[in-house]
Protein backbone atom coordinates (compact mmCIF):
# COMPACT_ATOMS: atom_id res chain seq x y z
CA UNK A 1 0.00 0.00 0.00
CA UNK A 2 0.84 3.39 -0.47
CA UNK A 3 -0.47 7.65 -0.28
CA UNK A 4 1.36 9.04 -2.69
CA UNK A 5 0.72 13.27 -3.63
CA UNK A 6 0.69 14.34 -6.90
CA UNK A 7 1.74 18.21 -6.69
CA UNK A 8 2.54 21.56 -9.14
CA UNK A 9 5.96 22.85 -8.23
CA UNK A 10 5.57 25.93 -10.23
CA UNK A 11 2.13 27.95 -10.75
CA UNK A 12 -0.20 25.44 -12.10
CA UNK A 13 -0.84 23.74 -15.44
CA UNK A 14 2.23 21.46 -15.05
CA UNK A 15 0.16 18.45 -16.65
CA UNK A 16 -0.83 17.05 -13.33
CA UNK A 17 -3.60 15.46 -15.21
CA UNK A 18 -1.90 13.21 -17.17
CA UNK A 19 0.35 11.67 -14.76
CA UNK A 20 -2.43 11.22 -12.30
CA UNK A 21 -4.05 9.40 -15.35
CA UNK A 22 -0.90 7.46 -15.93
CA UNK A 23 -0.44 6.79 -11.97
CA UNK A 24 -4.25 5.93 -11.53
CA UNK A 25 -3.54 2.02 -13.87
CA UNK A 26 -2.08 0.80 -10.12
CA UNK A 27 -4.18 2.95 -7.85
CA UNK A 28 -7.36 1.84 -5.38
CA UNK A 29 -8.66 5.63 -4.85
CA UNK A 30 -7.57 9.25 -6.54
CA UNK A 31 -8.51 11.88 -3.77
CA UNK A 32 -8.68 15.57 -5.08
CA UNK A 33 -8.13 17.82 -1.39
CA UNK A 34 -8.04 21.85 -2.21
CA UNK A 35 -9.69 24.07 -4.70
CA UNK A 36 -12.44 23.93 -7.16
CA UNK A 37 -13.77 24.37 -10.35
CA UNK A 38 -10.98 27.16 -11.08
CA UNK A 39 -9.00 23.92 -12.20
CA UNK A 40 -8.30 22.60 -15.28
CA UNK A 41 -6.91 19.17 -15.46
CA UNK A 42 -6.48 18.03 -19.38
CA UNK A 43 -6.40 14.49 -19.86
CA UNK A 44 -5.91 12.21 -22.97
CA UNK A 45 -7.53 9.04 -23.11
CA UNK A 46 -7.20 6.90 -26.38
CA UNK A 47 -8.19 9.74 -28.97
CA UNK A 48 -10.34 11.61 -27.00
CA UNK A 49 -9.70 14.91 -24.85
CA UNK A 50 -11.04 15.28 -21.54
CA UNK A 51 -10.99 18.62 -19.32
CA UNK A 52 -11.79 17.98 -16.14
CA UNK A 53 -12.45 20.93 -13.56
CA UNK A 54 -13.67 19.32 -10.60
CA UNK A 55 -13.69 15.32 -10.43
CA UNK A 56 -10.79 13.84 -9.59
CA UNK A 57 -8.90 12.55 -12.80
CA UNK A 58 -9.25 8.99 -12.01
CA UNK A 59 -12.69 9.08 -12.75
CA UNK A 60 -11.69 8.90 -16.34
CA UNK A 61 -10.86 5.08 -15.10
CA UNK A 62 -13.78 4.52 -13.00
CA UNK A 63 -11.69 4.18 -9.90
CA UNK A 64 -12.90 5.01 -6.74
CA UNK A 65 -13.06 9.03 -7.19
CA UNK A 66 -13.12 11.03 -3.95
CA UNK A 67 -13.89 14.81 -3.15
CA UNK A 68 -12.20 15.59 -0.02
CA UNK A 69 -13.67 18.17 2.66
CA UNK A 70 -10.50 20.97 1.90
CA UNK A 71 -12.15 21.18 -1.93
CA UNK A 72 -14.42 24.08 -2.65
CA UNK A 73 -17.95 22.75 -5.13
CA UNK A 74 -19.68 24.36 -7.32
CA UNK A 75 -22.96 21.54 -7.40
CA UNK A 76 -23.97 23.02 -10.46
CA UNK A 77 -20.66 22.90 -11.98
CA UNK A 78 -20.18 19.51 -11.13
CA UNK A 79 -23.56 18.12 -12.39
CA UNK A 80 -22.69 19.29 -16.08
CA UNK A 81 -19.24 18.13 -15.84
CA UNK A 82 -21.07 14.22 -14.53
CA UNK A 83 -23.58 14.64 -17.68
CA UNK A 84 -20.45 15.37 -19.72
CA UNK A 85 -18.86 12.24 -18.85
CA UNK A 86 -22.12 10.38 -19.66
CA UNK A 87 -22.51 11.64 -22.80
CA UNK A 88 -18.71 10.34 -23.46
CA UNK A 89 -20.28 6.85 -22.02
CA UNK A 90 -17.89 7.41 -18.45
CA UNK A 91 -20.37 6.67 -15.73
CA UNK A 92 -19.76 7.70 -12.14
CA UNK A 93 -22.25 6.14 -10.05
CA UNK A 94 -20.27 3.60 -8.12
CA UNK A 95 -17.15 5.51 -7.99
CA UNK A 96 -17.99 9.17 -7.18
CA UNK A 97 -17.38 10.08 -3.47
CA UNK A 98 -18.20 13.85 -2.48
CA UNK A 99 -17.20 14.59 0.97
CA UNK A 100 -20.02 15.49 3.58
CA UNK A 101 -17.58 18.09 5.02
CA UNK A 102 -17.01 20.26 1.76
CA UNK A 103 -17.74 23.81 1.23
CA UNK A 104 -20.24 24.61 -1.35
CA UNK A 105 -19.46 27.67 -3.80
CA UNK A 106 -22.36 29.59 -3.75
CA UNK A 107 -24.06 32.11 -6.38
CA UNK A 108 -22.96 34.75 -3.99
CA UNK A 109 -19.50 33.43 -4.30
CA UNK A 110 -19.43 34.30 -8.34
CA UNK A 111 -20.76 37.49 -8.43
CA UNK A 112 -18.38 38.21 -5.49
CA UNK A 113 -15.56 37.11 -7.34
CA UNK A 114 -16.01 39.01 -10.52
CA UNK A 115 -16.78 42.05 -8.49
CA UNK A 116 -13.92 42.10 -6.35
CA UNK A 117 -11.76 41.99 -9.57
CA UNK A 118 -13.56 44.79 -10.85
CA UNK A 119 -13.02 47.22 -8.08
CA UNK A 120 -9.41 46.53 -7.77
CA UNK A 121 -8.92 47.19 -11.49
CA UNK A 122 -5.59 47.47 -12.66
CA UNK A 123 -4.55 45.57 -9.08
CA UNK A 124 -6.93 42.83 -10.02
CA UNK A 125 -5.71 39.35 -9.27
CA UNK A 126 -6.94 37.78 -12.39
CA UNK A 127 -8.97 34.59 -10.71
CA UNK A 128 -10.54 32.42 -12.89
CA UNK A 129 -14.45 33.91 -11.49
CA UNK A 130 -15.34 30.72 -10.56
CA UNK A 131 -15.99 32.18 -6.92
CA UNK A 132 -13.30 30.31 -5.23
CA UNK A 133 -11.51 33.37 -3.35
CA UNK A 134 -15.00 34.47 -1.43
CA UNK A 135 -16.01 30.78 -1.15
CA UNK A 136 -12.59 29.60 0.94
CA UNK A 137 -13.21 33.60 3.18
CA UNK A 138 -16.71 32.67 4.21
CA UNK A 139 -15.21 28.63 5.13
CA UNK A 140 -12.72 30.69 7.21
CA UNK A 141 -14.95 33.01 8.57
CA UNK A 142 -17.49 30.63 9.55
CA UNK A 143 -19.80 31.65 7.39
CA UNK A 144 -19.84 28.96 4.47
CA UNK A 145 -22.44 26.10 4.03
CA UNK A 146 -21.40 22.66 3.24
CA UNK A 147 -22.47 20.06 1.02
CA UNK A 148 -23.54 17.84 4.55
CA UNK A 149 -25.90 20.62 5.26
CA UNK A 150 -28.26 20.09 2.34
CA UNK A 151 -29.05 16.70 4.27
CA UNK A 152 -30.80 18.70 6.60
CA UNK A 153 -33.10 20.91 5.10
CA UNK A 154 -34.84 23.15 7.60
CA UNK A 155 -31.32 23.81 9.07
CA UNK A 156 -29.71 24.68 5.62
CA UNK A 157 -33.21 26.76 4.78
CA UNK A 158 -32.56 28.63 7.98
CA UNK A 159 -28.85 29.40 7.60
CA UNK A 160 -29.40 30.09 3.94
CA UNK A 161 -32.21 32.98 5.15
CA UNK A 162 -29.49 34.61 7.22
CA UNK A 163 -26.62 34.26 4.99
CA UNK A 164 -28.38 35.71 2.24
CA UNK A 165 -29.20 38.84 3.84
CA UNK A 166 -26.06 39.68 5.17
CA UNK A 167 -24.46 39.11 1.45
CA UNK A 168 -27.57 41.03 -0.12
CA UNK A 169 -26.37 44.09 2.38
CA UNK A 170 -22.86 43.51 0.74
CA UNK A 171 -24.00 43.49 -2.81
CA UNK A 172 -25.57 46.75 -2.32
CA UNK A 173 -23.81 49.01 0.25
CA UNK A 174 -20.57 47.54 -0.20
CA UNK A 175 -20.36 46.81 -3.96
CA UNK A 176 -23.35 49.14 -4.76
CA UNK A 177 -24.27 47.06 -7.84
CA UNK A 178 -27.75 47.67 -9.03
CA UNK A 179 -27.42 43.85 -9.93
CA UNK A 180 -30.95 41.68 -8.35
CA UNK A 181 -30.61 40.34 -5.04
CA UNK A 182 -30.08 36.92 -3.88
CA UNK A 183 -33.42 35.07 -3.40
CA UNK A 184 -32.70 32.30 -0.70
CA UNK A 185 -36.19 30.79 -1.87
CA UNK A 186 -34.59 30.03 -5.35
CA UNK A 187 -31.03 28.71 -4.09
CA UNK A 188 -33.39 26.69 -1.54
CA UNK A 189 -34.97 25.43 -4.39
CA UNK A 190 -32.25 24.99 -6.93
CA UNK A 191 -30.06 23.25 -4.15
CA UNK A 192 -32.94 20.54 -3.26
CA UNK A 193 -33.06 19.72 -7.00
CA UNK A 194 -29.19 19.60 -6.51
CA UNK A 195 -29.34 17.14 -3.60
CA UNK A 196 -31.79 14.73 -5.81
CA UNK A 197 -29.22 14.44 -8.28
CA UNK A 198 -25.67 13.95 -5.90
CA UNK A 199 -27.19 12.45 -2.28
CA UNK A 200 -25.93 8.92 -3.33
CA UNK A 201 -22.59 10.18 -3.47
CA UNK A 202 -22.01 12.28 -0.34
CA UNK A 203 -20.52 10.37 2.71
CA UNK A 204 -18.03 10.45 5.25
CA UNK A 205 -14.59 10.63 3.42
CA UNK A 206 -12.15 11.16 6.09
CA UNK A 207 -13.59 7.66 7.24
CA UNK A 208 -13.40 6.17 3.58
CA UNK A 209 -10.24 7.59 2.83
CA UNK A 210 -9.01 6.17 6.14
CA UNK A 211 -10.43 2.74 5.90
CA UNK A 212 -9.13 2.53 2.72
CA UNK A 213 -5.59 2.88 3.81
CA UNK A 214 -6.32 0.76 6.91
CA UNK A 215 -7.38 -2.19 4.22
CA UNK A 216 -3.52 -1.14 2.20
CA UNK A 217 -4.58 0.24 -0.68
CA UNK A 218 -3.07 2.50 -2.95
CA UNK A 219 -4.30 6.18 -2.38
CA UNK A 220 -3.24 9.14 -5.17
CA UNK A 221 -3.52 12.73 -3.60
CA UNK A 222 -4.45 15.09 -7.10
CA UNK A 223 -3.36 18.49 -6.41
CA UNK A 224 -4.75 21.23 -8.14
CA UNK A 225 -3.17 24.41 -9.03
CA UNK A 226 0.90 24.71 -8.16
CA UNK A 227 3.06 25.24 -5.18
CA UNK A 228 3.52 29.37 -5.96
CA UNK A 229 -0.30 29.75 -5.86
CA UNK A 230 -0.28 28.75 -2.44
CA UNK A 231 -2.51 31.14 0.15
CA UNK A 232 0.54 30.74 2.57
CA UNK A 233 3.86 30.05 0.17
CA UNK A 234 2.99 31.84 -3.26
CA UNK A 235 3.53 34.53 -4.77
CA UNK A 236 0.87 36.29 -2.19
CA UNK A 237 -1.87 38.05 -3.10
CA UNK A 238 -1.27 36.93 -6.59
CA UNK A 239 -2.36 33.63 -5.53
CA UNK A 240 -5.62 31.24 -4.86
CA UNK A 241 -7.00 30.72 -2.06
CA UNK A 242 -6.19 27.34 -0.73
CA UNK A 243 -3.23 25.60 0.36
CA UNK A 244 -1.70 23.68 -2.79
CA UNK A 245 1.39 22.27 -1.35
CA UNK A 246 1.23 18.53 -0.67
CA UNK A 247 0.69 19.30 3.42
CA UNK A 248 -2.73 20.80 2.13
CA UNK A 249 -3.80 16.68 1.31
CA UNK A 250 -3.58 16.18 5.16
CA UNK A 251 -6.06 18.72 6.38
CA UNK A 252 -8.15 18.60 3.06
CA UNK A 253 -8.69 14.60 3.54
CA UNK A 254 -8.48 14.06 6.73
CA UNK A 255 -5.19 11.65 6.98
CA UNK A 256 -2.81 12.08 9.04
CA UNK A 257 1.10 13.29 7.98
CA UNK A 258 2.33 9.59 8.74
CA UNK A 259 0.19 8.45 6.04
CA UNK A 260 1.87 9.79 3.14
CA UNK A 261 4.94 7.68 1.60
CA UNK A 262 5.72 9.89 -1.50
CA UNK A 263 5.48 12.99 -2.92
CA UNK A 264 6.05 13.41 -6.79
CA UNK A 265 6.53 16.50 -8.33
CA UNK A 266 5.37 17.58 -11.43
CA UNK A 267 7.69 20.19 -13.22
CA UNK A 268 7.03 21.55 -16.88
CA UNK A 269 10.26 21.96 -18.42
CA UNK A 270 10.08 25.78 -18.42
CA UNK A 271 7.71 27.78 -16.74
CA UNK A 272 4.03 29.41 -17.11
CA UNK A 273 1.78 31.64 -15.12
CA UNK A 274 -1.77 32.12 -15.69
CA UNK A 275 -3.05 35.66 -14.30
CA UNK A 276 -1.42 38.31 -12.67
CA UNK A 277 1.66 38.20 -10.15
CA UNK A 278 5.38 38.64 -10.64
CA UNK A 279 7.27 35.85 -12.87
CA UNK A 280 10.84 36.46 -12.96
CA UNK A 281 12.12 34.66 -15.90
CA UNK A 282 9.09 35.85 -18.01
CA UNK A 283 9.61 36.03 -21.90
CA UNK A 284 8.07 38.95 -23.81
CA UNK A 285 9.95 38.10 -27.20
CA UNK A 286 9.84 35.68 -29.49
CA UNK A 287 11.62 32.79 -27.64
CA UNK A 288 8.44 33.66 -25.06
CA UNK A 289 5.95 33.46 -28.02
CA UNK A 290 7.40 30.06 -29.53
CA UNK A 291 6.97 28.14 -26.07
CA UNK A 292 3.42 29.48 -26.16
CA UNK A 293 2.71 28.19 -29.55
CA UNK A 294 4.41 25.22 -29.05
CA UNK A 295 2.85 24.60 -25.99
CA UNK A 296 -0.56 25.40 -26.70
CA UNK A 297 -0.54 27.54 -23.70
CA UNK A 298 -3.82 28.59 -23.26
CA UNK A 299 -5.37 28.25 -19.84
CA UNK A 300 -7.71 24.67 -19.86
CA UNK A 301 -10.37 26.63 -17.43
CA UNK A 302 -10.67 30.44 -19.02
CA UNK A 303 -8.69 30.15 -22.01
CA UNK A 304 -6.51 32.69 -21.40
CA UNK A 305 -2.86 32.63 -23.02
CA UNK A 306 -0.91 31.87 -20.32
CA UNK A 307 2.61 33.95 -20.01
CA UNK A 308 5.59 31.83 -20.83
CA UNK A 309 9.67 31.76 -19.78
CA UNK A 310 12.43 30.07 -18.94
CA UNK A 311 12.78 27.06 -16.43
CA UNK A 312 13.36 28.89 -13.08
CA UNK A 313 15.35 26.78 -10.74
CA UNK A 314 15.02 28.63 -7.27
CA UNK A 315 11.10 28.04 -7.83
CA UNK A 316 11.42 24.43 -8.21
CA UNK A 317 13.86 23.96 -5.69
CA UNK A 318 12.05 25.94 -3.02
CA UNK A 319 9.08 23.55 -4.23
CA UNK A 320 11.26 20.41 -3.74
CA UNK A 321 11.82 21.56 -0.10
CA UNK A 322 7.68 22.98 0.89
CA UNK A 323 6.17 19.99 -0.43
CA UNK A 324 9.20 17.21 0.71
CA UNK A 325 9.20 16.07 -3.39
CA UNK A 326 10.40 12.75 -3.61
CA UNK A 327 10.95 12.31 -6.99
CA UNK A 328 9.53 14.82 -10.19
CA UNK A 329 8.00 14.36 -13.41
CA UNK A 330 9.39 16.89 -16.18
CA UNK A 331 7.08 17.57 -18.43
CA UNK A 332 6.48 18.80 -22.00
CA UNK A 333 10.10 18.68 -23.04
CA UNK A 334 9.45 18.50 -26.60
CA UNK A 335 7.91 21.94 -26.30
CA UNK A 336 11.45 22.80 -26.60
CA UNK A 337 12.55 21.42 -29.73
CA UNK A 338 13.34 23.87 -31.72
CA UNK A 339 15.55 25.97 -29.45
CA UNK A 340 18.98 26.71 -30.19
CA UNK A 341 19.44 27.33 -26.78
CA UNK A 342 17.91 27.22 -23.34
CA UNK A 343 18.18 28.96 -20.47
CA UNK A 344 17.64 28.99 -16.68
CA UNK A 345 17.72 30.61 -13.99
CA UNK A 346 20.39 29.81 -11.17
CA UNK A 347 20.29 32.83 -8.94
CA UNK A 348 18.53 35.91 -8.70
CA UNK A 349 20.18 39.49 -8.38
CA UNK A 350 18.25 41.60 -5.99
CA UNK A 351 17.08 45.38 -6.15
CA UNK A 352 20.51 46.10 -3.57
CA UNK A 353 22.95 44.08 -6.06
CA UNK A 354 23.17 41.35 -3.83
CA UNK A 355 22.68 37.69 -5.22
CA UNK A 356 20.73 34.64 -4.13
CA UNK A 357 19.89 31.68 -4.44
CA UNK A 358 16.96 30.90 -2.12
CA UNK A 359 14.05 32.28 -2.70
CA UNK A 360 13.03 35.55 -1.47
CA UNK A 361 9.85 36.50 0.01
CA UNK A 362 8.97 38.84 -2.96
CA UNK A 363 9.95 38.28 -6.32
CA UNK A 364 8.57 41.53 -7.74
CA UNK A 365 12.54 43.32 -7.99
CA UNK A 366 14.42 40.81 -9.21
CA UNK A 367 16.56 39.86 -11.94
CA UNK A 368 16.95 36.44 -12.72
CA UNK A 369 20.80 35.15 -13.49
CA UNK A 370 20.68 32.79 -16.34
CA UNK A 371 22.38 29.85 -17.04
CA UNK A 372 22.69 28.69 -21.07
CA UNK A 373 22.42 25.34 -22.07
CA UNK A 374 22.74 24.03 -25.69
CA UNK A 375 19.01 23.00 -27.59
CA UNK A 376 18.86 19.35 -28.77
CA UNK A 377 17.21 20.89 -32.24
CA UNK A 378 15.48 17.80 -33.10
CA UNK A 379 11.95 16.07 -32.94
CA UNK A 380 11.66 14.30 -29.29
CA UNK A 381 8.27 14.35 -29.09
CA UNK A 382 6.60 11.03 -29.00
CA UNK A 383 9.86 9.38 -27.66
CA UNK A 384 9.43 6.51 -25.86
CA UNK A 385 13.01 4.94 -24.94
CA UNK A 386 15.22 6.75 -22.58
CA UNK A 387 18.22 5.91 -24.94
CA UNK A 388 16.58 7.33 -27.90
CA UNK A 389 16.22 10.88 -25.92
CA UNK A 390 18.78 13.38 -27.30
CA UNK A 391 22.12 13.67 -25.51
CA UNK A 392 20.93 18.13 -24.83
CA UNK A 393 18.26 17.19 -23.72
CA UNK A 394 19.46 13.97 -20.99
CA UNK A 395 22.12 16.94 -19.61
CA UNK A 396 19.41 19.43 -19.43
CA UNK A 397 17.52 17.26 -17.52
CA UNK A 398 20.68 16.20 -15.32
CA UNK A 399 21.55 19.89 -14.54
CA UNK A 400 17.61 20.29 -12.96
CA UNK A 401 17.74 17.88 -11.28
CA UNK A 402 21.06 19.00 -9.55
CA UNK A 403 19.59 22.89 -9.36
CA UNK A 404 16.41 21.69 -7.72
CA UNK A 405 17.72 18.49 -5.77
CA UNK A 406 15.47 16.01 -6.66
CA UNK A 407 16.02 12.91 -8.98
CA UNK A 408 13.35 12.67 -12.35
CA UNK A 409 11.24 9.58 -12.33
CA UNK A 410 8.82 10.30 -15.28
CA UNK A 411 9.35 12.24 -18.74
CA UNK A 412 7.04 13.09 -20.78
CA UNK A 413 7.71 13.71 -24.35
CA UNK A 414 4.33 14.42 -25.75
CA UNK A 415 0.56 14.83 -24.60
CA UNK A 416 -0.64 11.29 -24.99
CA UNK A 417 -0.47 8.36 -22.19
CA UNK A 418 1.94 6.93 -24.40
CA UNK A 419 4.07 9.70 -24.72
CA UNK A 420 6.28 8.92 -21.31
CA UNK A 421 9.12 7.38 -19.41
CA UNK A 422 8.49 6.11 -16.39
CA UNK A 423 12.51 5.38 -15.06
CA UNK A 424 11.41 2.49 -12.47
CA UNK A 425 7.37 2.00 -12.90
CA UNK A 426 7.48 0.46 -9.18
CA UNK A 427 8.75 3.35 -7.50
CA UNK A 428 5.57 4.96 -6.56
CA UNK A 429 3.52 1.76 -5.26
CA UNK A 430 5.23 -0.27 -2.24
P1 LIG B 1 -8.66 31.78 -8.33
O1 LIG B 1 -8.12 30.46 -7.89
O2 LIG B 1 -9.73 31.67 -9.36
O3 LIG B 1 -9.05 32.64 -7.18
O4 LIG B 1 -7.46 32.57 -9.07
C1 LIG B 1 -6.31 33.02 -8.38
C2 LIG B 1 -5.06 32.88 -9.24
O5 LIG B 1 -4.76 31.49 -9.42
C3 LIG B 1 -5.18 33.45 -10.65
O6 LIG B 1 -3.93 33.96 -11.05
C4 LIG B 1 -5.53 32.24 -11.50
O7 LIG B 1 -5.15 32.41 -12.84
C5 LIG B 1 -4.70 31.18 -10.80
N1 LIG B 1 -5.22 29.83 -10.98
C6 LIG B 1 -6.30 29.27 -10.36
N2 LIG B 1 -6.47 28.01 -10.75
C7 LIG B 1 -5.49 27.74 -11.61
C8 LIG B 1 -5.11 26.55 -12.33
O8 LIG B 1 -5.72 25.49 -12.24
N3 LIG B 1 -4.00 26.68 -13.13
C9 LIG B 1 -3.28 27.82 -13.20
N4 LIG B 1 -3.60 28.93 -12.55
C10 LIG B 1 -4.69 28.89 -11.76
Amino acid sequence: MACVIIVGTQWGDEGKGKIVDLLTERADAVVRYQGGNNAGHTVMFGEKTFILHLLPSGILRKTTSILGNGVVIDLAEMIKEIDELAQMDIAVEDHLHISDRAQLVMPWHKTFDRLSEEQKGKNKIGTTGRGIGPAYEDKVRRSGMRVGDLLEPELFKARLEEIVEEKNKLLELYYKSDEPSFSAEEIFSEFTAYLKILKPYIRDTPLLVNQMIEEGKNILFEGAQGTFLDVDHGTYPFVTSSNTLAGGACTGTGIGPTRINKVLGIVKAYTTRVGSGPFPTELLDNDGELLQSEGHEFGATTGRPRRCGWFDALLVRQAVRLNGITSMAVMKLDVLDKFDTLKIAVSYRLSNGEHTENLPRSLENVTPVLEEMPGWKCKSAGITEYDQLPREMLAYLERISELVGAKVSIISTGPKREETIVLNPDQFWL
